[in-house]
């Protein structure tokens, strides 16, 4: 049998530890919008409205807030194993475990990245099956917006100290492609790679306090930035505390408000972006006086804990 060359195909979920988890379990439901689909150990699974799977996103109770695993499905069901070959060459440690060891998920590679953040990948899943599907059939459920309407998770954004080196490994190993950066004569200081058309699957930022493995938000997909404005009251009526935005971002074209949730993690709800096709993209880079309008296009300055908090 012929083996394809491996491939990350997409994200597919994240999982987060709170300290609060009942807290963190209203916020992300009833605010955000997302639906609780299974509880295991100290685990609740959710999923956006916009979802196919049975989750996207895993709540984990732990002492402290910060990413447990990201996880990511492969192209082809035989690249799980051609992944592990893969660790096995560039020496880093890693697990390989059947279908079943995980809720809903098959076969799964897991290691721990040289930056310090854990990750799946894996191919096969079980889809949701809806009680009420939807006529609208590129729809996976009926009436699907609760909360501020949180669709689907989008993009994740880690740190890590060294963002060159970090840049180099997640497009040599895992083959991202870069799309955006924002470069410094002392290296880049954040970098947008993509794995599908979205602009940015996975960002890194370099770690205000040079920690490794820490997470610096997860983001969730809004249709239209009408709708963040009005996900920005939501907030406030919440007293969900608030770290930057409405605001834009020339990076990425990205529609923004981060918050934190009850457990201490950044969340964002994102809208806008754009897509990139074909295979010849050129890196945008932003550099020079362009990096102050490349963080914030329009909206107010970002607070400096936007620098300095990961979880
Ligand atoms: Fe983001």
């Amino acid at each position: 049998m012929e083996v394809t060359t491996p491939r990350v195909h997409n994200l597919h979920h994240v999982e987060v530890f709170t300290p609060k988890p009942n807290e963190s379990l209203d916020f992300f439901t009833r605010v955000l919008g997302l639906h609780e689909t299974h509880r295991e150990g100290q685990s609740v699974y959710l999923r956006g409205a916009g979802e196919w799977a049975r989750y996207s996103t895993i709540l984990t109770e732990g002492p402290e807030p910060g990413l447990g695993h990201m996880a990511w499905q492969v192209a082809e069901p035989d690249q799980v194993e051609g992944w592990a070959r893969r660790m096995k060459d560039v020496g880093v440690e890693h697990k390989l475990e059947s279908g079943g060891s995980r809720f809903a998920q098959g076969d799964t590679l897991s290691f721990t990245g040289p930056f310090g953040h854990r990750t799946e990948l894996f191919y096969d899943f079980e889809r949701y099956v809806p009680a009420e599907p939807s006529k609208l059939l590129s729809q996976p459920v009926k009436f699907p917006n609760p909360g501020i309407g949180a669709k689907r998770l989008d993009h994740l954004n880690i740190t890590a100290r060294n963002v060159d080196e970090a840049r180099d490994w997640y497009t040599d190993v895992l083959g991202f492609k870069l799309r955006e950066a924002a470069r410094t004569p002392d290296g880049d200081i954040g970098v947008w790679m993509s794995v599908t058309s979205q602009v940015h699957d996975l960002a890194i930022m370099r770690d205000g306090l040079g920690e490794r493995g820490r997470l610096h938000h997860i983001a969730y997909y809004l249709d239209t930035p009408e709708t963040l404005l009005r996900a920005a009251d939501t907030f406030v009526e919440e007293g969900t505390p608030i770290d930057a935005g409405p605001g834009k971002h020339g990076l990425t074209q990205a529609f923004f408000i981060y918050v934190f949730e009850p457990g201490g993690n950044r969340v964002e709800l994102f809208s806008g972006g754009y897509p990139i096709h074909g295979p010849d993209w050129e890196p945008i880079i932003w550099d020079g006086a362009a990096i102050e309008k490349a963080i914030v296009w329009y909206g107010g300055q970002l607070p400096d804990t936007f620098f300095t908090v990961a979880t």
